[in-house]
């Protein structure tokens, strides 16, 4: 099947594009606004985009009644946000973080959420998340009326000690993180799963040319 974007509606490429790249990572984002209320919302339009700074990038859409969302419009006011990753046991929590409170209402409080205090930056991170990053916002990019991307430079990592294997070296256990990652349609999720390994091939002349 072929589709060319310009002939069908913004919401019919949304479903192409959603169902087709996937597992999408979650950001769980918290950000605090400029009257200082704690926000939290998941974006698992999501992903990291360098280590030279270390940055990652969020996607946050238009809100039909909102125009901005909470979260970008916190994160253009105050230039903040905490990534917080988000566990299975945890997912419930974060589906009620997505709920679409009027800004101003704390999605934090709604899920009945722990906060604890960032190090570098003002907005809380989120106590039993696995794994936080305080970012700071390097560029925001308008990609449509009131779409936005965020480009954030990581510059503080929280890891819950448990899943360390070796702080020195830097060493996480990644599967006993047990993230979950957004899947396709409405409200499908990936938890655990198949994984298989395969080490990156090198340019060798004498054997491979
Ligand atoms: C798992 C999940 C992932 C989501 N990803 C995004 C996303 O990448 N971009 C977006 O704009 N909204 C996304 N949403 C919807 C927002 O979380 C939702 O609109 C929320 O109310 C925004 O809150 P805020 O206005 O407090 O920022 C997602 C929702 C869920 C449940």
């Amino acid at each position: 099947m072929f589709y060319n974007c310009a002939d069908h509606p913004d919401q019919f490429v949304y479903k192409l594009m959603t169902a087709t790249i996937t597992p999408r990572p979650i950001a769980w984002v918290t950000t605090r606004s400029a009257d200082g209320v704690v926000n939290a919302a998941p974006y698992s339009f999501f992903n990291m985009m360098g280590h030279e700074p270390p940055t990652v990038a969020l996607g946050l859409l238009r809100d039909p009644d909102k125009g901005l969302k909470d979260t970008a419009e916190n994160i253009s006011a105050t230039g903040e946000f905490v990534v917080n990753l988000v566990a299975r046991g945890m997912a419930e929590a974060m589906n009620v973080t997505a709920i679409n409170a009027p800004r101003g209402v704390s999605e934090v409080d709604l899920a009945g959420l722990e906060t604890a205090p960032s190090t570098l930056i003002a907005p809380p991170r989120l106590a039993e998340a696995p794994v936080s990053f305080e970012c700071r916002l390097l560029s925001a990019v308008m990609t449509g009326p009131k779409q936005m991307i965020a480009i954030g430079r990581v510059v503080a990592i929280h890891i819950a000690d448990r899943f360390m294997l070796d702080a020195g070296r830097g060493h996480v256990d990644t599967p006993a993180l047990d993230l979950i990652a957004r899947m396709h349609g409405s409200g499908w999720y990936k938890a655990g799963g198949a994984m298989f390994q395969m080490d990156r091939p090198v340019y060798a002349p004498e054997r491979d040319g």
